[in-house]
């Protein structure tokens, strides 16, 4: 797509390019120091990250915001760049996991001494598993139960605020998927029908879990330089963030694609208690989050009439409702009954909302990356770029381009529609 709008009064506004590295995927981050503690699906890569953000500082000092921080790798590779940045994650457990990972620059001996007591302490406990969920004794031997337990009930001794304890949580959480013998779909989604081939032994996984951690602690000591600001929060308010602070955001919103965030979790937010059922995970984690999957939106909670005539939406409020009809009418023919309509509604009304946040926080001149795809459900086509384009330009910012890093949806064996796809870098200058 070629540049739109782009402004001849702001030249040094010009979007670099960065084709190296595929940025929506996290798969290179499970051999990067750090990066690899614990496998986030979602993530982005921390390899073009970092090179974003040192090619830009050679320019000019950055200040960077991460508004959908996920698992921090963001914050972590601007760290290792020696630049300023803040970040944010309205969901709970993932917001843990990046607050964990932010402690790596403690002391790696300290951490160990640490998970050697924990792990001491759990061996000597004994085990209680009544408290569990179904959904936990489903996916655990109560061999390996009785371990995970003694190990949670043993990190839970720990002061959780320090940054040993904080890791010393996280060894436990990043353990908890290679334990189980229940089966992973794309996207972390539990399959407890299907059993996995190789199951870690939780005391073996937390000893290893452990030196990995430790390791590269040892190993990044040298990193310097301002530390990384990281908090729970919504990138619809960015509530608490200062007016006009920082000049380059680096970041990936949830698409609009059905990708449940809250369902992504769930086997770690049931063993730790945060929820016993799926009911609780509307309640607990959705509600915080950006409306990007059908679970969130049930016709019972959405009237769409009014999302639509949002004052933030009149930008494309035509098309949009006209897209959103076509979705009200096709659900009514298929089973699922999808409400496709309400999320994409709902979704872009929150976007909206992200860049008048995202135009308080920042300078003026600033450069916005958005690493997002777009998205065809029931196989109606969501200009998700042109949309965003259009909803970022409304907001403030004075020029917008696309650079495409991959198609998708290109197999057409077992797809649901055959709309081609792609992913990329959506860029917000002003
Ligand atoms: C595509 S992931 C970002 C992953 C991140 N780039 C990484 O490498 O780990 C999107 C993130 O947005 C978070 N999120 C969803 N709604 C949010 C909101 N309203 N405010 C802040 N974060 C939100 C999700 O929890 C998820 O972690």
């Amino acid at each position: 797509m070629p540049p739109m709008r782009q402004s001849s009064l702001f030249p040094e506004l010009t979007p670099p390019r960065y084709a190296e590295h595929t940025a929506g995927s996290f798969v290179g981050n499970m051999d990067a120091p750090v990066h690899r503690w614990f496998r986030y699906s979602a993530g982005f890569s921390g390899a073009w990250a970092a090179d974003l953000i040192a090619s830009e500082a050679e320019e000019r000092p950055v200040r960077v915001l991460d508004p959908f921080a996920g698992s921090a790798t963001t914050l972590i590779a601007a760290e290792q760049c020696g630049a300023e940045s803040w970040g944010l994650d309205s969901h709970p457990f993932v917001a843990r996991v990046a607050h964990a990972k932010l402690a790596y620059r403690s002391s790696p001996s300290d951490y160990r001494r640490t998970a050697a007591r924990v792990l001491a302490h759990a061996k000597r406990i004994e085990p209680d598993l009544a408290s569990y969920a179904p959904l936990i004794r489903r996916c655990y031997s109560d061999d390996a139960l009785r371990q995970l337990d003694c190990l949670r009930r043993a990190v839970e001794s720990v002061d959780g605020d320090s940054a040993p304890g904080r890791l010393a949580w996280l060894t436990l959480a990043a353990i908890l998927r290679p334990t189980s013998h229940v089966g992973t779909a794309n996207w972390q989604y539990l399959l407890p029908d299907r059993r996995k081939a190789r199951v870690a032994v939780p005391f073996v996984a937390f000893q290893a879990m452990a030196q990995v951690i430790q390791d590269d602690m040892e190993a990044i000591g040298g990193v310097t330089g301002p530390r990384a600001d990281f908090g729970l929060g919504d990138a619809r308010t960015c509530a608490g963030l200062p007016d006009r602070r920082f000049n380059l955001v680096v970041t990936s919103p949830p698409y609009p694609n059905n990708y449940d965030y809250a369902d992504a979790t769930r086997l770690e937010l049931t063993f730790f208690g945060e929820v016993r059922g799926w009911g609780d995970l509307q309640q607990h984690i959705r509600q915080h989050l950006l409306r990007s999957c059908t679970q969130h939106v049930p016709n019972s909670a959405v009237d769409l009439d009014e999302v639509l005539s949002s004052p933030e939406l009149a930008p494309i409020a035509t098309q949009l409702r006209s897209t959103c009809t076509r979705l009200g009418e096709i659900r009514l023919a298929r089973g699922g009954k999808k409400t496709y309509h309400n999320m994409v509604a709902c979704y872009f009304l929150d976007l909206a909302q992200v860049w008048r946040a995202l135009r308080r926080v920042c300078q003026s001149p600033c450069r916005v990356c958005f690493v997002i795809g777009d998205s065809a459900p029931y196989g109606v086509y969501v200009p998700v770029v042109e949309w965003l384009s259009e909803l970022a330009l409304a907001a403030g910012f004075r020029s917008t381009s696309f650079e495409k890093t991959r198609d998708r949806n290109t197999k057409w064996k077992n797809r649901k529609h055959r709309v081609p796809l792609c992913e990329g870098r959506l860029w917000a200058l002003g």
